[in-house]
């Protein structure tokens, strides 16, 4: 049976520290999924649209690597799509009171047998947010290195718009 992960977040945008947990989940999954969240009351620089593409455009070289959206619960979106894990990525010590609070909630609300799979992100990248890379872009510094090429071209035109 193929095993079946979910890697999800806002992603907005992709950053390298992203890619970095993507390209390894997916040595260690048949299939993974992005899973880009759908949320309202986040005020998003990219729509759900062009994020999708940029995350597509930016795994084309991972072809066991889709990419989806879902609005509502994650354990909704988990149980219905029959994912085995969920991956997360953990930076800092700081991020691990927030996951292992949703962690063990969304471990409730699973159906069947699915777990939440931390990997520890590359320390070259444990510094990093989404928010950071936009604010740093859009004040002219240099976010080289940061995030895919490609979604540095996204960027750059959307903050000539
Ligand atoms: N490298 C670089 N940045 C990273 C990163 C990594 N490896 N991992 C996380 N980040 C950044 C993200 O870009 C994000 O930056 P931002 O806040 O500036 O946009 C920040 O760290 C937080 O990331 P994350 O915790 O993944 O938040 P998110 O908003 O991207 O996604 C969900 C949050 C989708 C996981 C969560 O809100 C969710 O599950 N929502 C569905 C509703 C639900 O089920 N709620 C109940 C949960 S118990």
């Amino acid at each position: 049976m193929k095993n079946k992960a979910l890697y999800t977040g806002s992603f907005d945008p992709l950053t390298n520290g992203h890619m970095d947990i993507i390209t390894r989940a997916a040595r260690l999954y048949d299939e993974l999924v992005i899973g880009v969240v759908v949320n309202p009351s986040k005020r998003s620089m990219f729509s759900l649209e062009e994020r999708e593409e940029m995350i597509r455009k930016a795994t084309e070289c991972l072809p066991n690597v889709t990419v989806d959206h879902f609005s509502g619960l994650l354990a909704d979106y988990v149980n219905a799509g029959g994912f085995d894990s969920v991956i997360r990525g953990l930076r800092a010590t700081t991020d691990f009171e927030y996951e292992i609070q949703m962690a063990q909630m969304n471990a409730r609300l699973y159906q069947g047998h699915v777990e939440t799979v931390f990997l520890m992100t590359n320390p070259n990248y444990s510094f990093l947010s989404s928010s950071m890379i936009k604010e740093v872009h859009s004040l002219g510094g240099s976010i080289d290195g940061l995030v895919p090429e490609i979604i540095l071209e996204y960027m750059d035109e959307k903050n000539k718009a």
